[in-house]
């Protein structure tokens, strides 16, 4: 039996994803990259923009296609589903299945798989050994789940409230991933900030898996600028394995907008705290998360984003244009900013990110930087430096999963180019 998964969305889908193939792997079926020979499809959702959810619709439409040849075809849907999609989603997929019951994802197929063995036995379904994607970079799950009810935000809906996992889980975890040469390791959660297990605090997280011995770096995300504390910082500045990298979604440069956005912070408390990151860590590379054309965003408002961009210096954005989403309280807003214009000010904020990230990158030319090899091109590595920055290095004598040293010799907005330092 063979299963095909598609998966949608941010990195947390895609660690949920490899939970979903561990589960029907140990049900015996194997992963196919070809839909047209699978007897089971999976299908890991995102619910974030409206354009996640209807690809989805798209791929029930190629459904449709594969069953006129393929009649036992089995379909399951999963990942940040929220309730008002899952009626019309359980007409149009066999299952349904909430992410956190993928483990009785056997009892649901009736075993149909060849083995009468059920899948993977725990309570939290983050715990379910995945299948990993990659042999040198996984994603840990830390927490799941959302307590902040950002106003425009679908994911308290899909995932209901914050549930953090035991730290000694995630602890043997990691140094299992250690032993096996992982040399990434990305700590996830909607906002590891809050992490608590007992008396165990993120900073206090970071520190015991920075002193896990062996060659790897650690990062996470996602961080919510309330929660993004000194102490986290002090643990950032002190375990050398967390890599100079931050990634800080402030939304917008308009304090107006971040009270409707229901985000408890001002632009100045904001940059006071990357202030003090900066003042701790003078090499941190920083990103953010922005929306353009929140209800109500006027022109000046947006022009405040803009500035907040040119003072701030950002290394890169995830700028995304608002999408009403079923349910949030921002739905309840007039979406008044046309699509255009939303078009606009993401070229606008994208124009300034792309001179900052440069001027940002020349600084790196004739430094040296760690590098850990992604992938290989045409006699070319590519990869990522320490400060989550692309890199292309003209040598392929290396392999993937390889941590290298290389020279700056060039510096472009979205990446660096480099040489192998002997
Ligand atoms: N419209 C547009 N972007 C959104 N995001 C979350 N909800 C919406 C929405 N309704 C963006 C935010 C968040 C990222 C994961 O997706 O910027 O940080
Ligand atoms: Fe959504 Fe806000 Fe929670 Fe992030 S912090 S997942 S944006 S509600």
């Amino acid at each position: 039996m063979k299963y095909h998964i598609i998966v949608f969305g941010c990195q947390m889908n895609i660690a949920d994803a490899e939970r979903v193939s561990a589960v029907l792997e140990s049900m015996k079926y194997t992963q196919t990259a070809n839909i047209n020979e699978a007897d089971l499809v999976a299908v890991v959702m995102c619910s974030v923009r409206k354009s996640a959810v209807d690809r989805v619709f798209g791929i029930v439409e190629k459904f449709k296609e594969i069953k006129k040849k393929n009649h036992g075809l089995k379909t399951i849907l999963t990942g940040c589903v929220i309730k008002k999609d899952k009626k019309i989603f359980l007409n149009l997929f066999d299952y349904v299945i909430d992410i956190k019951d993928i483990k009785n994802i056997s009892k649901l197929l009736g075993n149909c798989g060849s083995s009468r063995k059920s899948g993977p036995q725990t309570d939290n379904y983050l715990d379910i050994t995945p299948k990993h994607s990659s042999k040198f970079s996984a994603t840990v799950p830390i927490m799941t789940g959302c307590n902040n009810f950002c106003s425009y935000c679908v994911v308290p809906y899909a995932r209901e409230r914050e549930i953090s996992r035991s730290s000694s889980k995630i602890i043997s975890e990691i140094k299992n991933l250690v032993k096996n040469n992982y040399r990434e390791i990305w700590l996830l959660g909607q906002n590891v900030n809050s992490y608590k297990d007992g008396k165990t605090s993120f900073p206090a997280l970071l520190k015991i898996i920075n002193n896990i011995p062996g060659n790897f770096w650690i990062r996470f995300t996602s961080s919510h600028p309330k929660d993004f504390n000194s102490d986290v910082i002090e643990a950032m500045a002190k375990c050398e394995k967390i890599t100079p990298y931050l990634n800080l979604p402030i939304q917008s440069g308009d304090n107006k907008i971040l009270e409707l956005m229901n985000r408890h912070y001002t632009v100045q408390e904001y940059k006071n705290k990357i202030k003090e990151l900066r003042k701790k860590i003078p090499d941190i590379c920083l990103s953010t998360d922005i929306i353009v054309g929140f209800p109500g965003e006027t022109k000046k408002q947006f022009n405040n984003t803009v500035q907040l961009f040119k003072d701030t210096k950002y290394d890169m954005a995830y700028i995304n244009k608002y999408s009403p989403r079923f349910g949030t309280a921002a739905a309840k807003l007039k979406d008044d900013v046309t699509w255009d214009e939303k078009k606009r000010r993401e070229k606008v904020l994208n124009e300034t990110l792309k001179q900052t990230a440069l001027e940002n990158n020349k600084k790196y030319i004739g430094k040296i930087v760690e590098v850990l090899i992604d992938s290989k091109k045409d006699g070319r590595l590519f990869g990522k430096t320490k400060e989550y920055k692309t890199i292309e290095i003209n040598n392929d004598k290396y392999q993937i999963g390889e941590i290298i040293k290389a020279k700056i010799t060039e510096a472009l907005a979205w990446s660096l180019r480099g040489k192998i330092i002997k």
